[in-house]
């Protein structure tokens, strides 16, 4: 009994230690832990919204797509493009390890994955990103991943619009380290346009991809 409590109470030193080292990401973490779609209303776990710019268009928010260089492709491929207007974008952000929560939290680990129908595509909804640091297009995120692994391993963070703090605007970060072995720390993803319509979501090193959440009616 003794060596157990013993051990127990040695974990709790260590948790108090690491929660409590003065770092300017545990400050963000206890500050900024929700997420508020468009409206103002609290993100919920894992439930399906749209994602899209602040400034919304037909074909600006994010969908998948099953054609690249009108090539059929599969896995598919997460876009911004304006001649998917048929094609679902809702997609549903799980937090590994929290199942019963209510709320999506920023800072979290999460997985995200899509509920649209896949039609021929034998792959699953997961988004991944092969290797985050291979040359375009094995950088940009992909269907096909396994819930809560180093390639499906992202974060939602705040990020303030400073000439409107109103908006509840985030981007995504995607680190695999978080959720098991790969590159240490965390890339952002952005948008990365290979020819003039279609532009892909993944790791490109250009300024991140701001985006609100959308509920659907
Ligand atoms: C896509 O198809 C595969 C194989 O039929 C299936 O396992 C997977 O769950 C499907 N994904 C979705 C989102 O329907
Ligand atoms: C801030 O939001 C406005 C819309 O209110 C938008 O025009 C502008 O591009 C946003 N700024 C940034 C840095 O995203
Ligand atoms: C991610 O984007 C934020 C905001 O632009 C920036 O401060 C940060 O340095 C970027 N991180 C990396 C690893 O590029």
């Amino acid at each position: 009994m003794r060596p157990k409590v013993l051990s127990y109470v040695a974990f709790l030193v260590f948790i108090i230690t690491t929660q409590s080292l003065p770092s300017a990401n545990a400050v963000a973490i206890s500050r900024l832990p929700k997420v508020y779609d468009v409206t103002g209303k609290r993100v919920l776990h894992d439930a399906p919204y749209y994602i899209s710019p602040v400034i919304w268009a037909k074909g600006t928010e994010i969908k998948l797509t099953d054609t690249k260089d009108n090539q059929k492709v599969c896995p598919f491929y997460v876009v911004q493009d304006p001649a998917e207007v048929n094609r679902d974008g809702l997609f549903n952000f799980v937090l590994t390890g929290r199942k019963s929560e209510m709320y999506l939290l920023t800072s979290h680990t999460l997985s995200i994955t899509s509920r649209s129908p896949n039609g021929s595509c034998d792959e699953s909804s997961y988004w991944q990103i092969p290797d985050v640091e291979a040359k375009a297009p094995s950088n940009f995120i992909t269907t096909g991943g396994s819930f809560a692994t180093a390639v499906t391993c992202f974060l939602v963070m705040e990020y303030p619009n400073l000439t409107n703090p109103k908006l509840h605007t985030y981007i995504l970060q995607h680190c695999p380290s978080f959720c098991g072995a790969g590159p240490g720390g965390c890339y952002n993803m952005s948008l990365y346009a290979d020819n003039k319509e279609v532009r892909y979501l993944g790791y490109s090193g250009t300024a991140p991809f701001v985006f609100v959440f959308r509920k659907p009616k």
